[in-house]
């Protein structure tokens, strides 16, 4: 299998140092994270982030494109991978390569990222064996959710704690570069993480993962909607646009904006 330089990088990172992740959708953002994200996943979390839905299953593969379109107009060094969106390629492993080519024709990405574990495992080997580098995702899985309460934490029970260990040991059989555990207690995620000879990435997991991965309008206190226990916020953004937002309002009805650097005259 032919594998680009920026996933041999990214997989050789594995044991030298943790691996950072974030989201990224949009062009300004993705300039301020290149510098220091190992990865950067175009992520159907767009649709609650960005547009507002109260699940991922809104997205599909036109705003997929779209938004991995305009982060690869400003990536420089970080891996982008882009998520298959539900219903694009569930049905068949010919539907997911339909779509993982289509994704990547038309943005220039570096790999996808598929949800499911065991049962995707035939879908995933067809788009390794047709050279496409896969990110897989186990665990908590967000295109399952019809809503909120279906956001649940898994590997409490033993047969969950199988379950996880055989979708992550399948997953790497058939070739994936890396895995994304999401929502997964925190032993079974280490145990599943230390056995795991690609990049574990974590997500509400382990501090023992390989490296981990936010939603970046969490970590940036700029979602408004429900924040998980796993989220730390390193920035509190929606209060810092509010308040610009005000000072705009107070320099506007106040007539102390624009001032006379913001005019132009005939001669400059
Ligand atoms: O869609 C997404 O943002 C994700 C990450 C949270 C892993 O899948």
């Amino acid at each position: 299998m032919a594998e680009s330089a920026r996933i041999r990088h990214f997989k050789s990172l594995k044991g030298q140092r943790k691996i950072v992740c974030l989201t990224a959708y949009s062009a300004p953002v993705t300039h301020a994270l290149d510098p220091h994200c190992d990865l950067l996943l175009v992520g159907d979390s767009v649709a609650m982030v960005v547009y507002g839905m109260d699940t991922t299953q809104g997205a599909d593969l036109d705003m997929m494109i779209r938004h991995g379109q305009a982060v690869m107009r400003r990536r420089q060094e970080a891996v982008v991978i882009i998520d298959l969106p539900a219903g694009s390629f569930e049905d068949s492993p010919e539907q997911a390569l339909a779509s993982a080519r289509r994704v990547l024709d038309e943005t220039g990405a570096d790999g996808v990222k598929l949800e499911g574990g065991s049962h995707m495992v035939a879908h995933v080997a067809r788009l390794v064996e047709s050279d496409i580098a896969v990110l897989a995702h186990i665990g908590l899985l967000p295109q399952k959710a019809s809503s909120k309460s279906d956001f649940r934490i898994t590997g409490r029970t033993a047969e969950e704690a199988k379950q996880l260990a055989t979708d992550a040991s399948v997953m790497c059989d058939v070739g994936v570069f890396g895995i994304v555990m999401e929502g997964i207690i925190a032993p079974v995620a280490a145990s599943i993480a230390a056995n795991c000879p690609v990049p574990s990435i974590g997500i509400g997991a382990s501090p023992a993962c390989d490296g981990q991965i936010l939603v970046t309008e969490d970590i940036l206190g700029l979602y408004d909607g429900f924040t998980p226990k796993f989220v730390e916020k390193f920035a509190d953004l929606q209060t810092d646009i509010s308040a610009a937002a005000a000072a705009f309002h107070k320099a506007v009805v106040n007539e102390t904006f624009p001032l006379e650097q913001h005019l132009f005259w005939p001669k400059n």
